[in-house]
């Protein structure tokens, strides 16, 4: 196994870490007032960093499955928010067009969301279906030349500000997950309602919305592959999706380890920086092991995706393992920062809280250890 990233890989960490601190960084304070990073999209449009892993046919970067991974891992370290946005965006948003669309549905779609001229997002969970998602109350009925969906989703990120939305309803109720189908909805349909906005505990410039379907006609050529095979669509673009939001974890984990050492090396207590005592360099020790390890279990099962092959247990293991790692290190930061890392003065208390949501959202640590004990 090659531990090495190529050379092209370096370039897009450059590229992106220096976006991130040029573009993202000033606008850092505007997102926590809960403004939504319109322009910073448009500029990542334009660097083709919407589309990393698309195609050049469908006008996308055309870029390895790693590469898109480091562009969610660098963007994270400076802004959660604008990583969860381009991980939904990309993963679950236009992968699944990408892979179970036709020919027709690709080029009308792809290319757009590819230059961040569309965004995308994901509508799976509902009010009575989190965890169990096959469960799912949405119903689309097939009527001339339509399919008219009823239902309601809950916590879709970029939810209102998105254009395109993969939306799961069941076609066929009796058969579970087999009956559900996939659709490509476009946000100016009629039926199409925008409810209400949650007020979250960080990821303040995201977006998360509920959505109501009344009525809504969609055409029958939006259904994205087979009926029934909505669930399996779900499923596995979920398993690249939680390769990358365990990046926006391990982002988040990595600022925060940064900003504690920085802070230990220059806070003087007792005649010597505290990162020269004990009790603090051992918890800076642990928190890099940990970092470190949860970057091999990432870039492991973005090779694998790379490559083509299976990454669901392994997906599931970074996810578990980098959400975990990164609440703990952001909790252990604000511990090294004392009563200054409990102000808004800095950074750490945002990473504490935007990192508690990467435990819960694509799949809870509860439902990874299931994806990963039924595979053992
Ligand atoms: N790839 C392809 N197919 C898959 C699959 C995968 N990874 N996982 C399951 N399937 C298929 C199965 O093969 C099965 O079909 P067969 O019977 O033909 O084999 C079918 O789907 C049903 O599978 P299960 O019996 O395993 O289904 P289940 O009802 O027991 O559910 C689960 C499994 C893992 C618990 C699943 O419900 C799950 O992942 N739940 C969590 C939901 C989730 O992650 N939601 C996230 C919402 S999106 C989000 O959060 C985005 C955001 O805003 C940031």
């Amino acid at each position: 196994m090659n531990l090495r990233f190529t050379e092209e890989q370096e370039m897009m960490r450059k590229m992106v870490r220096d976006f991130a601190q040029t573009e993202i960084a000033p606008f850092v304070e505007k997102m926590e007032e809960g403004e939504f990073p319109r322009e910073i999209l448009r500029k990542m449009g334009e660097l083709g960093l919407m589309g990393i892993p698309v195609p050049e046919e469908y006008g996308g970067s055309e870029m390895d499955f790693i590469s898109y991974i480091i562009a969610i891992h660098e963007i994270s370290k400076v802004s959660a928010t604008v990583g969860v946005i381009l991980s939904v965006h990309t993963s679950v948003g236009t992968n699944p067009i990408l892979y179970f669309g036709t020919e027709e549905q690709k080029k009308k779609y792809v290319p757009k969301l590819a230059a961040g001229e569309y965004l995308g997002a994901f509508c799976l969970t509902e009010p009575s279906a989190g965890s169990d998602a096959a469960s799912l109350k949405t119903r689309a009925v097939k009527k001339d030349g339509h399919y008219v969906l009823n239902g309601s989703k809950v916590f879709i990120t970029n939810g209102g500000e998105a254009d395109v939305y993969i939306v799961f309803a069941s076609t066929n109720p009796e058969a579970g997950p087999k009956g559900v189908s996939a659709f490509i909805v476009e946000k100016d349909t009629p039926g199409f309602i925008v409810g209400k906005d949650e007020h979250k505990m960080g990821l303040y410039g995201s977006r998360t919305v509920q959505l109501t379907f009344e009525d809504m006609k969609v055409p029958e050529e939006n259904l994205l592959g087979q009926e029934g095979e909505g669930f399996k669509i779900a499923m596995s673009n979920l398993d690249s999706g939680r390769i990358g939001i365990a990046a926006q974890a391990l982002g988040i984990a990595e600022a925060a380890l940064e900003a504690a050492t920085a802070y230990a090396k220059e806070r003087v207590q007792f005649g010597k920086p505290i990162a020269a005592q004990q009790g603090v360099g051992f918890k800076l020790a642990d928190m890099a092991t940990s970092v470190e390890a949860a970057k091999l279990l990432i870039y492991r099962a973005a090779q694998l995706r790379s490559e083509g092959q299976k990454c669901g247990i392994e997906a599931s293991m970074a996810k578990l393992f980098t959400s975990r790692t990164a609440v703990e290190v952001a909790t252990e930061a604000i511990q090294v920062f004392g009563g200054y890392g409990y102000t808004k003065e800095y950074p750490v208390e945002r990473y504490f809280r935007d990192a508690k949501v990467t435990e819960i959202y694509e799949g809870t640590s509860e439902i990874q250890k299931i994806v990963i004990s039924k595979q053992l």
